[in-house]
């Protein structure tokens, strides 16, 4: 979720490229550089802004080719050495890459006598060519051999120094060509090159582009395949959200492919094991007697799911606070309580300030972010990245579903370490974890009917969410989604808790959403819905399996993945907001009174 550029013509290619890389700079980042190409190959790359790459790119160049790359961490610290692109020993060879590579380290164990220079995946990928075309393979049997062995989701250029030809291959992340007047382009997404050419091949898995003078040939297995083209009609605005009319409503729809980012490489099914690349010991997890989660917002509802996980998967007892309600006040041992902040941003100040608290009462701390280099990476004492790419809706939606599925990956972690959970259940916890990217790619295929019923009841009075267990946390997310987009009443109960005051509140013009799948104690649940129907609110249930759909006035099926179906609910819940916002015509990437990412307390 970086972006890449790339360009091979007959213009000069740095400041194509410098242009290409400021117009992917709403993707959010934090280090870029640039490759530029002839019988030699120089690479300019800095941390920070694309304004200070450009301090140090060369005011007239003559290359015609070259790639550049927007980073977003993912392994390792944002700093000069770990932005892209990366090379091989010799520099001859440079790599822009994203995505995740799975199997980097047992790659980077086999080049052991290959010097490497920052912590990134990438860097495996240019060392892995050079031995290619040491052994004497062409520079297009190089690639295709090295990229053979990479494990994991990438979208890939490449350039070699000598070499005529740039090279793209995809596996899982997008990769788009624009054929233009003056040459070819490159980019992750159009908006890399719109203002050159509308005129574009999207790459497909597993195929492999050519770039030349010539122009492009692509190929797959080996084997020449056709190169077909389409015209685009988007505006440069509407191609920055992907052709969707909201950020919101792309990043809602990114949630697969950010689901697959954050769970790659970091189980085991067979073996049932976790490893979320932390360093806190084994001695220390077997000790610890309480696990307190600080976070605000969205944040919070995640941590609240995730404490249902810790006190199920770890056998630890788990308390979530609100960030700026904390204090680590007496009759707790610090030495034996873990503090985790969730935060995707890493900058909110009241997270900061509660974790802050946990530091000097001597607790462990960790942080739960999507941000490599933030702030609170910087004070606790480890670090695990949710990897769910930027996020810039004000409302978190992808980063929430990335948040807990990051939480019960460590949940199995930790309850692994602490003896507490056996390979059998943490199998089928993971299994169900790995059902979860194929499972919202459902819901998310029913949209248009979740459309529908949001426009019927868009006038309503208030919207309540109820649910129970993992559910209840949903049920939060999903009213507090709603009134930050839609600016309507809506709020979430426990269910159970209905009937000992909310129920006042309801009447035939507030509808009630309730959760009704696996791991929400559904049976319960539907005693609460026939509370409100008897009260004539309509219903709309997210269901799995057979809970009384003849109590709802819609049903909306949840795919049967077991534990983690109330998070594949706030999928519905989500669009629901989206499209009630939107027939309301509010500003829904930017609600009025908030902001992403609160630095005041
Ligand atoms: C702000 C945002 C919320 C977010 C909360 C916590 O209020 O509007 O969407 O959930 O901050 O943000 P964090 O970056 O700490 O997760």
């Amino acid at each position: 979720m970086c972006g890449i550029v790339g360009y091979h013509g007959t213009e000069t290619a740095s400041p194509l490229l410098a242009t290409g890389l400021q117009n992917l700079e709403y993707r959010g980042y934090d280090s870029a550089g640039i490759a530029l190409v002839d019988s030699d190959l120089t690479v300019y790359k800095r941390s920070g802004e694309v304004e200070s790459l450009l301090e140090v790119l060369p005011e007239s160049s003559t290359q015609q080719r070259g790639i550049g790359h927007t980073r977003w961490s993912t392994h390792g610290p944002p700093t000069d050495e770990n932005a892209h692109p990366h090379t091989d020993e010799d520099g001859r060879v440079a790599v822009v890459h994203n995505g995740i590579i799975e199997n980097y380290e047992a790659l980077r164990a086999e080049l052991s006598d290959h010097t490497f220079t920052s912590d990134t995946d990438t860097e495996v990928v240019p060392h892995l060519i050079e031995e290619e075309l040491e052994s004497g393979a062409t520079p297009r049997e190089a690639v295709e051999a090295a990229v053979a062995r990479l494990e994991g989701t990438f979208a890939l250029v490449i350039a070699i120094a000598g070499v005529e030809e740039l090279f793209a291959i995809r596996q899982d992340s997008p990769l788009v060509i624009g054929h233009g007047e003056t040459g070819t382009f490159l980019g992750s997404d159009v908006t890399a090159f719109l203002e050159h050419t509308r005129e574009v091949t999207y790459l497909d898995d597993g195929e492999l582009a050519v770039i030349s003078g010539a122009g492009v040939e692509l190929y797959r297995d080996g084997e020449s395949v056709e190169v077909t083209t389409e015209q685009l009609t988007w505006e440069a605005d509407a191609a920055e959200k992907g052709g969707y009319e909201h950020y919101m409503r792309k990043e809602i729809h990114e949630q697969p492919r950010a689901l697959r980012q954050t769970l790659s490489g970091r189980y085991d099914l067979d073996s049932g094991t976790v490893d979320v690349e932390i360093d806190l010991p084994r001695e220390y997890l077997r000790s610890i007697e309480e696990i307190q989660i600080v976070a605000c917002g969205t944040s919070n509802y995640a941590g609240r799911y995730a404490a249902e996980l810790f006190e199920s998967l770890a056998d630890v007892r788990t308390t979530v606070e609100i960030a700026s309600e904390y204090e680590f006040s007496g009759g707790r041992d610090p030495w034996r309580t873990l503090v985790v902040a969730v935060t995707q941003s890493g900058e909110t100040a009241d997270t900061l300030s509660a974790i802050r608290k946990a530091i000097r009462a001597g607790a462990r701390t960790l942080a739960v972010t999507n941000t490599l280099g933030s702030t609170v990476t910087r004070e606790v004492d480890d670090s695990v990245f949710i990897r769910a790419g930027p996020e810039i809706g004000v409302a978190a939606t992808k980063t929430f579903a990335s948040q807990v599925a990051t939480l019960a990956l460590l949940a199995v972690y930790v309850g692994r370490e602490r003896g507490a959970l056996s390979s059998n259940r943490a199998r089928s916890v993971l299994q169900s974890l790995r059902s979860l990217p194929g499972a919202v790619q459902q819901v998310l295929d029913r949209e248009d009917a979740v459309h529908e019923v949001a426009t019927a009841y868009a006038d309503s009075e208030a919207f309540f969410f109820i649910g129970r267990k993992y559910g209840r946390p949903v049920a939060l997310e999903g009213a507090l989604k709603l009134k930050e987009i839609s600016y309507d009443h809506a709020e979430g109960f426990a269910a159970g808790e209905l009937k000992h005051g909310p129920l006042a509140l309801v009447t035939a013009e507030t509808p009630v959403l309730a959760v009704l799948t696996d791991g929400s104690a559904a049976t319960e649940t539907l005693n609460n819905v026939k509370e409100v129907q008897a009260r004539s609110a309509p219903v709309i249930g997210a269901v799995s399996g057979d809970v009384g759909e003849s109590y709802l006035d819609v049903t909306w099926e949840v795919p049967d993945i077991g534990m983690f179906e109330p998070l594949v609910t706030n999928v519905y819940w989500q669009l629901f907001a989206y499209h009630v916002a939107d027939e309301k015509g509010r500003s829904i990437d930017k609600p009025r009174n908030l902001a992403k990412s609160v630095t005041v307390e």
